[in-house]
């Protein structure tokens, strides 16, 4: 809570282009939730979550501020929420710290994200890549968030950051809000075009398994095209039938459409016509996205505005429970 008002927070890694799975798993979410007038918003560009894995210096610059664009482009107001650089707010490394001592090893071994990416990054597993959810933990503790939207693959992050947060008060006393998770009712796993029994990743070495947010008409329609179905030739929501039915996800989480609806469209159609239908759907959603974007890299001055104001307004609100936290802690205060 802060002002009496319910607080929700979210962010993402601002590691290369957001794909569609990133956009219809959480963005999208953001968008209808942050309409809320009863709700406080704070997004991050979470760069340095994003060291954990190298980084090229000038990419990771440019990324960041893509994605800033990115979430402004896709509807999310920049007065009535915070967006704003986690490495602009101090005081989420520092909380960090102080909740790595809270946090135990055995905890942070458990987590699938650090066992993925060490498996995938066999020769950098450095440290920051293994307390990357204490990291995480902080950014959410800091702003006393009620609420963090995210995809379902972040859901254990979550819990930990709730039991990091309970271990907390059972010493100190109510110092954080235990956050409760929310994934949206579609698009919570949006997976790989090329391998469905995959979630959708920006990390992947194949180009066509996902669509980048700024891919143009003509790329969204072939990586369709090449989607990998199976060969039973019928349109069925089903478990065994992995590639269609995250087709007919991405569909509905773009019309707005339920299943039964799109099942009920596409009754006798072929695989090739579903596809197109599909790859329409998603030209159509992210084409204003796209053209909103195309302005905001033409105004720097307004985002530069954006930047600066938001990084204020999240340090106000972080450094309020970063004192209070060091204070329970008993780090002595520094005299006036
Ligand atoms: P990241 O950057 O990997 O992903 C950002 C958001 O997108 C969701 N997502 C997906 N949803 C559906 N289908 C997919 N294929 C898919 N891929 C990604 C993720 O669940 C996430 O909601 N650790 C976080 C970033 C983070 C954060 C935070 C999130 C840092 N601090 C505090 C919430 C609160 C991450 O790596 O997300």
């Amino acid at each position: 809570m802060i002002d009496g008002k319910k607080t929700m927070l979210s962010g993402m890694q601002s590691t290369g282009m957001i794909t569609l799975g990133n956009y219809l798993g959480a963005l999208k979410n953001w968008v209808t939730l942050s309409d809320d007038e009863d709700i406080n918003c704070f997004y991050g560009i979470m760069d340095l979550h994003s060291i954990t894995v190298r980084q090229d210096p000038a990419n990771l610059r440019k990324s960041a501020r893509n994605l800033l664009m990115l979430y402004i482009a896709a509807g999310l107001d920049p007065v009535k929420n915070c967006i704003f650089y986690q490495s602009h707010v101090p005081a989420h490394p520092e909380l960090a710290w102080i909740l790595n001592c809270y946090t135990y090893m055995g905890e942070m071994n458990r987590m699938t994200q650090f066992k993925d990416k060490a498996a995938k990054h066999s020769d950098n597993i450095n440290t920051g890549l293994f307390t990357y959810p204490v990291l995480m933990a902080a950014d959410i503790l800091l702003y006393q968030a009620d609420l963090v939207p995210v995809g379902k693959d972040q859901m254990q992050h979550l819990e930990i950051t709730r039991d990091i947060a309970n271990r907390f008060n059972g010493i100190y006393g109510d110092v954080f809000t235990i956050p409760e998770g929310y994934v949206g009712k579609s698009g919570a796993k949006i997976m790989s075009l090329q391998d469905p029994t995959k979630k959708m990743s920006k990390s992947d070495e194949n180009p066509n398994a996902s669509i980048s947010l700024l891919d143009d008409k003509d790329t969204i329609m072939r990586k369709f095209k090449k989607a990998v179905t199976d060969s039973e030739g019928v349109i069925a929501y089903r478990d065994d039938k992995p590639g269609i039915k995250n087709l007919l996800d991405i569909y509905c989480c773009c019309t707005g459409k339920t299943v039964d609806e799109a099942l009920a469209e596409f009754n006798g159609l072929g695989y090739g016509q579903l596809k197109e239908c599909v790859g329409e759907a998603v030209v159509n959603e992210l084409a204003p996205i796209q053209q909103r974007f195309k302005e905001l890299s033409e105004d720097k001055a307004y985002v530069d505005g954006i930047i600066k104001t938001n990084a204020e307004k999240a340090s106000y609100y972080a450094n309020k429970t970063l004192r209070k936290v060091k204070k329970k802690v008993g780090f002595t205060e520094l005299p006036r």
